[in-house]
């Protein structure tokens, strides 16, 4: 066993993410970190941590790859995270597997099919923020920003509607990481018997959605792609929790940013930067996933300075740290629409590239340019609600954003 200095401890609930962030990169490419008593290298610089997410000898299969796999299942409360048997936490072959059964779903042609649908729940929620009072303060976050992404995922997936909101308290959870690893526990065993009601419904009346398709690939096989029952189930948990609160942070934070300073909004208002813009400037200024639990090295992997991230060890990629690289980005803490380069690794990057990037993108785009079309003089009001951050190393967004609609 390789001895390490001791370790950052991250701070469960993030009080300050950012000084976090500073105090990673700090401490050169990689450092070591404790996230919830798991020891792990945190890696902040955004070069080595592309050359690491596209190494053969980085792996994202606990069972295979990490000697710690056993004792965090069942001692750790991100257990779910490294556990479940997906495409996010398959190694090689069994990746590629995993991934190419519900990419099609995701194609450039099948996300600009989905624009009207997504337009369409886009303004009956808009409408129903209408019904605010003037000078009254809505939750934008909970009444706009949370049951959009939750209902185009519904769509997809084929969850009814009258169901969506119970999956929403278990993803928020999945995503906090103050929970104790008994209540962790309970939460998987709750989502779980969730999906398997979804999978059971399914496959007593199948429908035209994913989880209808995915089920028929299960008992069939087609292209001669199989899916066991359990990849099943694990791909339709990682659908809900990947297509979800990633995007409900996106809106938050894109929504808190332009609302704070005006004169980023003008730019969009008067045509020197679109909406595309501000999604990829929030993106990199403010990722909705901070810290991506885990990987592991396959081999022994000679850093830059001379230190070894040895076989076996744990890496955890610190995207919202890298984004923010000043060795990438002028002024990097800056949120600045017109920037020419708005590179960022929100979405990852290398083999596990964020499948759902191209959706996420258009939701924003629709969702920002409705919202600011329909309440163009809306202002914020941070004494009306709770903005502090979400109690969580890994989601990136407000506990509630307050806005005064039509002051
Ligand atoms: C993977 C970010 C929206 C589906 C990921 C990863 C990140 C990410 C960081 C992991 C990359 C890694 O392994 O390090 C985001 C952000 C989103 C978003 C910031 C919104 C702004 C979505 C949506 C969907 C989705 C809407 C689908 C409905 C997936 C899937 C994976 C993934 C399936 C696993 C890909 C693989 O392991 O091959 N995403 N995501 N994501 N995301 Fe997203």
């Amino acid at each position: 066993m390789t001895q390490h200095p001791a370790p950052i401890v991250l701070d469960p609930v993030a009080r300050d993410a950012d000084a976090e962030h500073e105090l990673l990169r700090a401490h050169g490419p990689a450092t070591r970190i404790d996230i919830l008593g798991v020891e792990a290298w945190s890696v902040s610089d955004p070069a080595l941590l592309k050359e690491l997410l596209t190494s053969p000898d980085v792996s994202k299969d606990a069972r295979r790859h990490w000697p710690g796999f056993e004792e965090a299942v069942q001692t750790w409360p991100l257990a779910l995270w490294v556990a479940a048997t997906n495409m996010f936490t398959a190694y090689g072959g069994d990746h590629r597997r995993l991934r190419r059964i519900v990419a099609p779903a995701f194609s450039a042609r099948r996300i600009a099919a989905l624009k009207p649908t997504v337009e369409g729940l886009v303004e009956g929620l808009l409408d129903a923020l209408e019904a605010t009072p003037p000078g009254d303060v809505a939750d934008v976050r909970d009444l706009f920003a949370y049951p959009l992404p939750m209902a185009v995922i519904s769509r997809l997936l084929g969850v009814p509607d009258d169901r969506a909101n119970e999956f929403r308290v278990l993803v928020n959870d999945v995503f906090a990481t103050t929970l104790t690893p008994e209540e962790a526990a309970a939460n998987t065993e709750q989502l779980y018997a969730m999906l398997d009601a979804l999978i059971a419904a399914k496959r007593a009346e199948p429908g035209e959605d994913m989880a209808s398709v995915l089920i028929a690939l299960g008992e069939e096989g087609v292209d001669g792609q199989t899916l066991a029952e359990e990849e099943l189930r694990d791909t339709l948990l990682l659908m809900i929790n990947a297509g979800y609160e990633t995007t409900v942070n996106l809106i938050d934070q894109a929504i808190t940013t332009l609302l704070t300073d005006r004169g980023q909004l003008a730019h969009v208002r008067e045509g020197r930067a679109s909406w595309p813009d501000v999604v990829e400037e929030t993106l990199r200024h403010s990722p909705p996933v901070k810290h991506l639990p885990l990987r592991y090295a396959v081999a022994d992997i000679p850093l830059p300075d001379g230190r070894t991230i040895a076989k076996g060890e744990a890496i955890l990629a610190s995207y919202a740290a890298a984004n923010r690289h000043p060795g990438w980005h002028d002024d990097p803490h800056a949120f600045d629409v017109t920037r020419i380069t708005k590179e960022h690794l929100a979405f990852g990057h290398g083999i596990h590239f964020c499948l759902g990037a191209a959706l996420a993108r258009m939701e924003g785009e629709v969702a920002l340019s409705a919202f600011f079309a329909r309440f163009p003089d809306a202002e914020l009001a941070p004494e009306e609600g709770d903005m502090g951050p979400v109690a969580s190393l890994i989601s990136n967004g407000h506990r509630s954003l307050p806005v005064r609609l039509r002051p």
